[in-house]
């Protein structure tokens, strides 16, 4: 099965079930559930399910078996944006082809609604159905990702190096945490759930560093060159609050150079989880995650 038509048989009755944890009758809820669900709803392209569930499928198990986590990270990236977006943080007024969430329902409803996905996400894994000590495993590993050693960890330094001319390394440890850490937890957490081999696991662990910093390096390249239609927010953000970049540490051209390095390094990791897989009794059909690659180039 190829990505596309794997996204679209998964993706959809993922969905569905994510917007069930919030609750299907609204009508009978809180005005915080309504705010959740808003920005929840609101679309995006759901890359980190799709990566964890994709990760689960080419590892032999089950994907359903990656719904209620997928749905938790997609809680926990969700609330990262609702709180990005704010005012005080990047202060963006659209996301996901929609006004944001503090636009709609205000600042102190919207810090309250990503207070509330991040809280109600552990909530969905340990309500799960999975077995305790995976349970355990998933959550511990989602909270160090998603905390102040992982994704808080890369925002609070985003924001100490507006208006500072950062070096190439400090530019990758925001984007290595702001970005890489939550997109590292699904090849994780499928490697958890479908049992991977120690040695495949070590190898897609490298796969997802690189590709989790190439989606960073993409997203500044789209701030650039970007339409806002497609992307479904503002374009020039970076510049406008003088933030750090590739583009506009290496030029266009050499981001573009760096995103193509990274990609081609996760490739290497797949060939060797190919050959790794190819004597062990456990087999990994990689190419799914091949075309994950070829989904962030930009020509
Ligand atoms: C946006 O993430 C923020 C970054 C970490 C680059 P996505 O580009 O995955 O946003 P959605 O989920 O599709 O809206
Ligand atoms: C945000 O990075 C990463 C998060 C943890 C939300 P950006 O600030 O570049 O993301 P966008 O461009 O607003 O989506
Ligand atoms: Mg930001
Ligand atoms: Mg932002
Ligand atoms: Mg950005």
């Amino acid at each position: 099965m190829d990505l596309q038509s794997f996204r679209e048989k998964e993706i959809p009755s993922f969905e569905k079930e994510m917007l069930d944890y919030i609750g299907k009758d609204l009508t009978k809820k809180e005005q915080i559930h309504e705010a959740m669900s808003y920005s929840l709803a609101a679309g995006g392209k759901r890359i980190r399910p799709l990566l964890l569930l994709a990760t689960i499928h080419s590892l032999g198990g089950n994907q359903k078996k990656g719904y209620a986590v997928s749905a938790a990270l997609e809680f926990i990236h969700t609330y990262s944006l609702i709180h990005d977006d704010l005012p005080a943080m990047d202060d963006d007024d659209l996301r996901r082809g929609k006004p944001t969430n503090h636009i709609v329902y205000g600042e102190d409803i919207a810090i309250l609604a990503g207070d509330a996905l991040l809280t109600q996400a552990f909530e969905i894994i340990a309500a799960s159905d999975a077995e305790p000590e995976k349970k355990v495993k998933l959550i511990l590993a989602l909270a160090k990702s998603a905390g102040p050693d992982g994704m808080i960890l890369g925002q609070m330094a985003d924001i100490q190096g507006e208006e500072k001319e950062l070096s190439l390394e400090e530019l990758q440890f925001i984007h290595k945490n702001k970005t890489g850490e939550l997109l590292k937890f699904p090849i994780y957490a499928a490697c958890v759930i479908a049992e991977a081999l120690p040695e495949i696991e070590e190898q897609l662990m490298e796969y997802a560093e690189h590709l989790g910093l190439a989606y960073q390096i993409r997203d500044d390249i789209l701030d650039v060159v970007g339409h806002v239609e497609e992307l479904g927010k503002n374009t020039g953000m970076d510049e406008e609050h003088n933030k750090s970049t590739y583009p506009g540490l290496l030029t266009l051209e050499g981001a573009k150079a760096a995103l193509n390095q990274e990609l081609a390094a996760a490739k290497d990791k797949l060939k060797n989880v190919e050959q790794i897989s190819k004597n062990s009794d456990k087999p990994v059909q990689i190419n799914l995650l091949v075309e994950m690659i070829d989904l962030l180039v930009i020509d």
